[in-house]
Order: C-alpha cells, then structure tokens, then sequence
C-alpha cells in the first residue's frame, strides 16, 4: 500500500525535481502569455480552466534522438476543450505539441488528408458541398473562442517542460479563487530520466562505443550493455498532491484515471480521491474511454457517463464488447442524454465530452455555491 506523502516531503520531492530539472526555455515568455490571459479574464469575472493534454515524452540524451513517449492523441482534452468554451469558460489548452487541437482537430490526425474537404472551382479552392455545413459550425465556434479571446494555446514535449509550465500557470491561476478549474487529462509520464543521470549524446547500439559514466560521472540511467538497452528510470514525483495543497488551493481540481483491468478502475479512481483529496476523478479504461466514463467524487459518488449505442462513434482500436464491465453490476446512478428513450438510429455520433463537460460545469457551479457560502457566514 502506497503511503500518503506528508506535506513536508511532497514539497522537499518538488524543489528536488525543479533545482535538478531545469525550465524550458520558453517558460518566462509562455507565463507573460498566461498571467495577460488569466489577468483578462479574472477582471471580467469569468471561469477559466486549464485543460492538459496529449502524453510527456521522457527524453533519454541531452541532445534528443531517442524517448519514450505513450498512445495519448489529445483527443480528450482536445474535444473538451471545445465543450469547455461552449459552456462560456475561458480556455488554457496545455497540450504536447504537434497533438490534436480544439477545432482543427475535427481535420488533422484523420486517415483522410483535410485536402479531401477541398476541391477547385473557378480556379479557387473552396469546401466541398458535403462539408460545407459542418465545417462552417467548426469554423463559427472558432471564430467566437477567436474574437472572445478565450482560448490560449501553450504547448509542452517532455515531462519536465509539462511540470514547470503546470506549475507556474497554477501559480498565476490562485487570484481567480473558486472560479479556477484543472481539468488534467494529459496522460503524464510516472517515470524518467533525470537530468544529472542523462548522457549529452546519443546511445550507441554497440557497448564497444557506449559511455559509461556521463558527465556528473554517474552511470547513466539509459545505457547499453553487451546487446542490450538498459533504462533505469526513477519516479516522477506525484504533483497532484503539491497542486492540490500548495500551488492552486481554491481551484476545483479535476484528475483522470486511466487503466486497461476493468477490475481496477473504481478502485484506484476511489484510492486517488482519497490520497489527494481534491474534487473529482474521472475513471476510464483505454479500450472503452470514447463511449464510457466513470466520476468518483466526493460530492455524488460514484457515477457512469455512457453514449448510448446508438450515437456512438466507430474507434478501430476500442472495444464495445467491454462497455460495462469496470461497473460492478449496478446501471443506477448512470447519466445519459434524453435522447437514448427514443429511437437514436440514424442520429448524429455524440461525443462523450459533450457529457462530460456540461456535469462537471454543474459541479463547478456548486463548489462555488458553496464557497461563497462559506465566506458570506465567516463575515457574518
Ligand atoms: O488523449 P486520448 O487518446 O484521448 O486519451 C485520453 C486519456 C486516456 C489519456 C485521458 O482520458 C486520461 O486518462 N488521462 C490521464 C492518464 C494518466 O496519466 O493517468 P495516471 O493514472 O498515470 O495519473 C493519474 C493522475 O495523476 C493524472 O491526473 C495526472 O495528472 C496525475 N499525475 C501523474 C503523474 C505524475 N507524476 N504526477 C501526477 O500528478
């Protein structure tokens, strides 16, 4: 069993991880960015969420040829970001660089080229007729998250780029109080290379050429010895808990769980409310996350988000024959739109962050209910 990190260490691992890690080099102009952006919209007295996204890579050399990396495409944090803005928050998109986007998504990462949404006419390049109506939509909702100047895009490769900017923009977030939101969907690497343990170049396949000790003299953590690659990495600290207690107090802070055994997704969605005590998990298993979610909180428990059959999207690498199977045995409790009570053949896919998003603004709205409560009977 996995013991809970008392404050005292849980700050000693952070200034551990940052005196040895150093910033990205664009961390100073990306905060001027994102303090202009949250000054903004905190004057206006809007809600603002920062959504993470799309996977850490965990660069092995110093000069990078080879890292590990994981399957996140953004799409998650992509489509919610979207859902995020529809609900008239304003929007910091974190995301690993070169992944999906709120929009453009709808035409990147795609099996078909966005030049197939083309076509010419009068020597102009204009939209084909059967995209017309639902890129316009696309288009309409940018063009308003454009002019509204909601949304801010930042971008991060590697887990330590990923940590630094998490924790400055939370830093810059605290005067927005209650009205600040995390909603961290980025799939986050939990183990790596540290710097002093880093080799300047790249690995040789050969030993004969390997280095053995790197410049601190230590032996690097990735290293090849006889034929083989050897990767030692060490734990990346657990930053909910610094987040939670230390860099965004008042924020609602809204993490994710990802597992592949069905049987272990409520429990360690559950096992992570506890530890971290913040406001709501979001449980999903990797082959059924497009059309199944599960909230744990404290608030409601434990509570299913499912697309109705019927509206679900096709996924080549999910699986619908699992749908149901992290739910131990009980459908109450279970949110699904209206439109599942009538007959949905023919109707249009629904995306699960339209379901998610509305439930979790919901959420928001009583935690700040709450909150001013709290402060409205302290004064009296
Ligand atoms: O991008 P897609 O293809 O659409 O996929 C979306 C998704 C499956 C990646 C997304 O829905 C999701 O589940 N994201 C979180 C995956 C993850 O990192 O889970 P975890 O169990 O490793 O981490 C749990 C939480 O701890 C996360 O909220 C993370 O921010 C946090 N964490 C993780 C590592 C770390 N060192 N410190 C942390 O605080």
């Amino acid at each position: 069993m996995e013991h809970l990190p008392s404050a005292e260490t849980a700050e000693a691992a952070e200034s551990h991880y940052f005196t040895q890690n150093p910033p990205p080099k664009n961390l100073k102009s990306n905060v001027t960015l994102a303090r202009e952006f949250i000054d903004r919209h905190a004057e206006q007295g809007r809600r603002l969420v920062l959504v993470t996204s799309g996977g850490t890579t965990v660069p092995l050399e110093t000069q990078t040829v080879r890292y590990i990396d994981n399957f996140s495409a953004g799409t998650r944090g992509a489509t919610s970001a979207e859902y995020f803005l529809q609900e008239g928050y304003a929007v910091i998109f974190l995301h690993r660089q070169f992944s999906l986007l709120p929009y453009s998504r709808h035409y990147s990462h795609n099996t078909r080229s966005f030049l197939d949404f083309m076509k010419e006419e009068n020597g102009r390049v204009v939209v084909d007729e059967q995209h017309q109506e639902e890129m316009l939509r696309v288009l309409r909702q940018y063009s308003v998250a454009k002019k509204e100047n909601r949304l801010l895009i930042l971008s991060f490769v590697t887990i330590t780029e990923y940590l630094w900017e998490l924790r400055e923009v939370a830093k810059l977030m605290r005067p927005l109080g209650h009205k600040a939101m995390f909603y961290l969907a980025a799939a986050v690497s939990d183990f790596f290379v540290p710097q002093d343990r880093m080799v300047e170049h790249k690995i040789q396949s050969s030993e004969e050429f390997s280095q053995n000790t790197n410049r601190n003299g230590k032996t690097p953590a990735a290293r090849t010895e006889g034929r083989s690659l050897i990767i030692d990495l060490e734990p990346v600290p657990k930053f909910l808990k610094q987040l939670v207690d230390g860099w965004a107090p008042e924020g609602m802070i809204v993490s994710f769980k990802l597992e592949t055994d069905p049987s272990m997704l409520v429990k360690k969605a559950q096992y992570s409310l506890e530890k971290y005590a913040h406001h709501l998990v979001i449980g999903n298993l990797l082959m059924t996350r497009k059309w199944e979610v599960v909230f744990v909180s404290a608030l409601e428990g434990e509570k299913w988000i499912r697309v109705p059959r019927n509206r679900r999207s096709r996924s080549v690498s999910g699986v619908e024959a699992w749908i149901g199977r992290a739910e131990a045995g009980k459908a109450e409790n279970t949110v699904q739109p209206k439109a599942e009570a009538q007959d949905t053949q023919g109707e249009p896919i629904i995306e699960i962050e339209s379901l998610i998003i509305p439930e979790i603004a919901e959420m928001h709205t009583k935690l700040i209910e709450q909150a001013q409560a709290t402060k409205a009977q302290q004064k009296s």
